[in-house]
Parts: C-alpha cells; structure tokens; sequence
C-alpha cells in the first residue's frame, strides 16, 4: 500500500494532466476522478497499473518526434542502413513501409508466432512503446 503522501501527489499530477489535456473537463468530473483515484490508488496503490495508461499517448503521433527516437533506441543497432541484420534496414520513413505493410513491424515487436522477435534476443521493448508505434500505424504512418 503506498503512502498517502504519495497518493495525493499522484492524485493531483493526474488532475493537473487532465486540465492540460482537456480544457472543457469541469471540475466536477475532476472532483469524482480524483475521489475514485482516492479509493482505488490509496487502497491498492498500484503506481504502474494506474499511470501507464494516462501517460501513453498513443493518438496524432509524429514519425520525427516520437516513433523515429523508438526505433533509433532499439532496432538501429542491427537495422541501421551499415548494420542491416537479416537484411532489414529500418533507418528512415521509406525504410519501414515495407514492414509496415506486410504486418511484420508490429508482429515482431509484439512476439507474434510466425515472426522473428524483435529486439531478437531480447525481452519485448516497452508496452507503450509498441502501442504507439501501433497506434501511428493505425492512423496511416504520418510522415511528419
Ligand atoms: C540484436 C540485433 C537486433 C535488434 C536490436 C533488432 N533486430 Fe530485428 N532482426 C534481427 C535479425 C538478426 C533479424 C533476422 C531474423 C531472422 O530472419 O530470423 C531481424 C529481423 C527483423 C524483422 C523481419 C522479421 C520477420 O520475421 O520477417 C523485422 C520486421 C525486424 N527485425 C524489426 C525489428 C525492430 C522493429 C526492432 C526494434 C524494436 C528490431 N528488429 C531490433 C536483429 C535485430
């Protein structure tokens, strides 16, 4: 169980992430949200569970800004355009379409059967991670 202190901290980072987000949210909901986060988080105070999701941003995602950086951190030491192991490279926009299409870019960072886990050799990159890079697919790859 965590410390209340912490709890309430979290409780109004939340409140305060909401405001930013959304600005017609009235206070109202923010007083019912942050009572229910009072019952639930101070009760079973499970940090991850709660933030993972809320902090995730997973809609109107740039390849420059936010997927371009995932994949430089992860896929670029093999899938560079010098390193190209397996005969992938993943260095730029054009490079990825292929692997976008054919479903094996998602499919090997989510460990589909059928597919080479990627990173090979390695545990899944972040949750998050893979469903931004699912969510920038599903909104047609912007290359912005
Ligand atoms: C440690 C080196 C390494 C890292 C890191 C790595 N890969 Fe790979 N990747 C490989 C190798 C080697 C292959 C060829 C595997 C095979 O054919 O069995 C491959 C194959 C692939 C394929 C083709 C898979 C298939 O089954 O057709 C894709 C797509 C891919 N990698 C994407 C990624 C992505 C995305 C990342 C980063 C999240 C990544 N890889 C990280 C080494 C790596």
């Amino acid at each position: 169980m965590s410390k209340p202190k912490f709890c309430l901290l979290r409780i109004f980072k939340r409140i305060h992430y909401q405001m930013k987000m959304n600005k017609k949210n009235t206070f109202f909901t923010l007083y019912i949200l942050g009572l229910s986060l009072i019952i639930t988080s101070c009760y079973y105070g499970n940090e991850e569970d709660l933030f993972a999701n809320i902090e995730c941003r997973t809609e109107g995602l740039s390849y420059q800004q936010d997927i371009r950086p995932i994949i430089a951190n992860n896929c670029l030491v093999c899938h560079s355009a010098a390193a190209n192991l397996g005969n992938v490279n993943l260095q730029n926009y054009e490079d990825l379409i292929p692997y976008i299409n054919d479903g094996s870019l998602l499919g090997s960072i989510k460990h589909e059967p059928g597919l080479a886990p990627m990173p090979e050799n390695s545990t899944k990159i972040d949750e998050c991670s893979i469903s931004q890079i699912e969510g920038w697919i599903d909104e047609g790859f912007p290359n912005n």
